[in-house]
């Protein structure tokens, strides 16, 4: 008995020695703070992965025999074990990967943006609170555009100057509510809330309206572009 126990303890010191040389390369101080919050999949964790992952680790490519668009991909088990450990985000891969604690590998590999340390803490809460990943096809999290930070700023800087209180263009003015959605002279309605189809303020802000005078005046880059009509789409709100 006594000798048996010796083996035992042996063996269990031997074990416990070879995960500390594992761990050893992995210096879990580095790592990103967890963020405070409670994550939401849909809304916060998912986008995650599509931005940045899904396009190596999706239905086109594989890599590393990887794929996080699916839950089953993503929990499931490689060479070297599963990549997401639910309630131990310090002992997750995936964690010591996006934090580049491993040497050459980095995900996403260094050509692309990394990811920021919020979004680090946002996985690891993620992680730690179960990694909860709901059955079933993941609904797209359309975020709602804000008027007031996002879509404003842009008339204000692009087009107030010829568009504003003191010079209405085309007698079009879009630094107020009404007189925005009354539209201009010649076009008429531009802004049709919730018809992008129709709203062609998008036309003309993709400098893609040839009839207009300076449409280089008028050209506003894709992302802000992208903003406009999502905000169009979502209801073209005007607090
Ligand atoms: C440009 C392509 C690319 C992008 C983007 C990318 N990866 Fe990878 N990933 C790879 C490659 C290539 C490997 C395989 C590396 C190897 O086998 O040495 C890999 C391997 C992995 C593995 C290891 C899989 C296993 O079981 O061995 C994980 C986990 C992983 N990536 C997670 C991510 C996450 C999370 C993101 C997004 C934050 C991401 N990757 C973005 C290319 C990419
Ligand atoms: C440097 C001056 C200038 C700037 C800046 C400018 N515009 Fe214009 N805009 C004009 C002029 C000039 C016209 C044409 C007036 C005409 O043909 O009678 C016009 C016409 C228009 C019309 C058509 C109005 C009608 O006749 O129905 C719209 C809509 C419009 N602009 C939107 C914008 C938006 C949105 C921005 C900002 C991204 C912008 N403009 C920036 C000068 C400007």
């Amino acid at each position: 008995m006594g000798i048996f126990k010796t083996h035992l303890q042996t063996f269990v010191i031997l074990l416990i020695s070879s995960l500390t040389v594992g761990a050893a390369e992995v210096d879990i101080s580095k790592l990103p703070p967890v963020a405070a919050q409670k994550p939401d999949f849909v809304r916060d964790i998912y986008p995650i992965f599509k931005e940045h992952c899904v396009s190596c680790h999706g239905p086109e490519k594989q890599k590393g025999k990887y794929r996080i668009d699916t839950k089953e991909g993503a929990f499931k088990a490689g060479e070297n074990g599963a990549s997401i450990i639910p309630g131990h985000s310090e002992k997750s891969p995936l964690i010591h990967m996006v934090s580049g604690l491993i040497e050459e590998g980095l995900m996403p590999p260094p050509k692309a943006e990394p990811l920021t340390p919020d979004q680090i803490g946002l996985l690891r809460a993620w992680i730690d609170t179960g990694a909860l990943w709901p059955d079933g096809p993941i609904p797209e999290y359309v975020r709602k555009v804000d008027f007031k930070k996002e879509v404003e700023p842009i008339f204000q800087k692009s087009c107030s100057e010829c568009h504003g209180a003191d010079k209405q263009s085309g007698g079009f003015r879009l630094d107020q509510k009404e007189a925005a959605l009354a539209g201009g002279k010649a076009y008429g309605k531009v802004i049709q809330p919730g018809n992008t189809v129709k709203s062609s303020i998008l036309i003309i802000v993709s400098g893609k309206d040839e009839d207009l005078p300076m449409p280089e005046k008028h050209k506003l880059p894709d992302k802000q572009v992208e903003l406009i009509k999502k905000w169009i789409e979502q209801g073209a709100e005007w607090p």
